[in-house]
């Protein structure tokens, strides 16, 4: 979809969207509009009780009077409560309903609302960004594309802020591209997404200026990973750790970090899972992906900062030479591992990978995030991913960078409580504690790999795959936690 921004102009062929506030009577466009329709969208706004709420809208199809195709006013509540989130659910329910109508083009126009807290450029930029993440499709792998919507083409956003929202968006743009590599990892089927595969598509990255190394099995032996390790060594597939790193920042000055759990199929090893929704765990690299998309994000719009992104990537499978429960593994910090549940794998990647972090680059924090645990929906369900961190501050700054992007965390309690459930009977730790807790058993587990750096650990199993359909976002795999991050690294760790 072509994307573009121009000042308020109206007779473009196609759709007309006119963006309008709760409870105002028509201006600018709108009105001209009502006046050149014989008072059609008055009258139409009346008999339907379409008020402007925010999330309505109004639709009207090949009217009199006017060259557009159709007219759609969509609602945002009231100018004084009006949110980022608010306007790109704007932008992605007009998409949603162009591709029903199968209309290839559509200007929308941002003059009848005050724009509130955000700046005129800013409100038409994410009318445009929320087009963009709905405009995303995954249908690589249908040959018969059935078409039962249409694909949306051009949509022109007209404003009085012209060149201040296509600066704007330049940015967004370049996140939606994150989020969209993010998604694309997580929808690919895992006979297609295996490790080297992935390794493969991080390398990639090296075009927007990401430096990416990929150290393989033997590489990971020499460095004693025998915890990542003891996962993939049931699979065929060679397991791999993917460093990305970009250096936007001061030379010298600590990079910040994020880590990834990438199990790009989670069968459940040896503790086999039941068959009934198992093909969902192709997902279950969805942290990885999310690093992946983040440091794509990072180094696209040339953020100042460092930023190194690790990813554990490995295939879990139940095999001959897979490991059981009752092996016990040494992982690179020196600590022992009993496995008592072969399907508790994720931590097990990240114990080696956030400690090979911490040791090669000190970071200023690191963040991890996993689809580590079922049980952090039957807590949360899918609208907030789990927060764990030793740190208050790092806690303070993602859980409000969330509540900006609308990827939001909830913060759960740790402790020596929760520490002691992990110990065992025959190495210095076990990979389960009981069913009770079992997210914060988890984290605890993580926790014990970190030695000294300010840590977060972001539970996504519930946000990152098999999401409820958004305005935004109508993907299995969500994208979640790229635009989170990288608020994140804007708003405190970027000049
Ligand atoms: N990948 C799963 C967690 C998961 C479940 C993610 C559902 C997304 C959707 C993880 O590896 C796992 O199997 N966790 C176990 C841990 C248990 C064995 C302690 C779980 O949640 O049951
Ligand atoms: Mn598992
Ligand atoms: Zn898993």
């Amino acid at each position: 979809m072509n994307i573009s921004f121009a000042d308020i102009s109206l007779g473009k062929p196609g759709a007309l969207a006119l963006v309008v506030a709760e409870g105002a009577s028509p201006t600018g466009v709108a009105a001209d509009l009502d006046r050149k329709t014989g008072g059609a969208i008055k009258r139409a706004m009346k008999s339907s009780n379409f008020t402007g709420k925010s999330g309505s809208v109004l639709e009207l199809v090949a009217p009199h009077g006017v060259p557009a195709s159709r007219i759609l006013l969509l609602g945002v509540g009231k100018s004084a409560d009006l949110t980022a989130t608010i306007l790109e659910n704007a932008g992605g329910e007009l998409i949603g309903r162009l591709e029903r109508a199968k209309e290839p083009s559509a200007s929308v126009v941002l003059d009848a609302i005050q724009s509130g807290k955000l700046t005129a450029g800013d409100a038409a930029a994410r009318v445009a960004f929320g087009a963009k993440l709905r405009s995303y499709r995954f249908d690589k792998y249908k040959t018969k594309k059935k078409d039962e919507t249409g694909t949306v083409k051009t949509l022109a956003v007209s404003t009085k802020a012209a060149a201040a929202a296509r600066k704007a968006y330049a940015t967004l743009e370049k996140i939606a591209d994150g989020m969209f590599l993010t998604r694309d990892l997580v929808n690919e089927p895992p006979n297609v997404l295996y490790p080297v595969e992935f390794a493969k598509r991080a390398k990639t990255l090296a075009k927007v200026g990401v430096k990416v190394e990929v150290l393989g099995e033997a590489q990971m032996k020499k460095l004693g990973m025998g915890s990542l390790l003891g996962v993939g060594q049931g699979s065929i597939r060679e397991s791999q750790l993917v460093v990305m790193r970009w250096n936007g920042g001061k030379p010298g000055d600590k990079p910040v970090a994020f880590v990834g759990k990438g199990v790009c199929f989670d069968t459940g090893g040896i503790s086999l899972k039941p068959p009934a929704g198992m093909e969902d765990m192709k997902g279950d690299m969805g942290g990885a992906a999310c690093v992946t998309g983040l440091l794509y994000a990072l180094a696209a719009r040339k953020a100042k900062v460092n930023a190194v992104g690790v990813i554990g990537v490995v295939e879990n499978m139940p095999d001959g030479n897979a490991q059981r429960p009752g092996d016990i593994v040494t992982s690179m910090s020196g600590q022992t591992i009993e496995i008592i549940n072969t399907d508790a794998e994720g931590r097990l990647v990240l114990a080696d990978a956030l400690h090979y972090t911490e040791k090669r680059f000190q970071p200023k924090f690191m963040v991890d995030l996993a689809t580590l645990t079922g049980a952090i929906m039957v807590a949360l369900g899918k609208e907030y991913a789990g927060l764990f961190s030793n740190d208050d501050k790092l806690s303070k700054q993602l859980s409000e960078a969330g509540e900006a992007e609308n990827e939001k965390v909830w913060r759960l309690p740790m402790g020596p409580a929760y520490d002691k459930m992990i110990n065992s009977q025959f190495a210095d730790m076990k990979n389960t504690g009981s069913r009770d807790g079992g997210s914060i058993t988890a984290a605890q587990f993580l926790l014990r790999f970190v030695k000294n750096t300010k840590w977060a650990h972001l539970d996504i199993a519930g946000t990152a795959m098999a999401s409820p359909q958004t305005p935004i976002n109508h993907s299995w795999g969500s994208g979640w936690g790229v635009r989170l991050l990288n608020r994140l690294v804007a708003d405190h760790y970027e000049g």
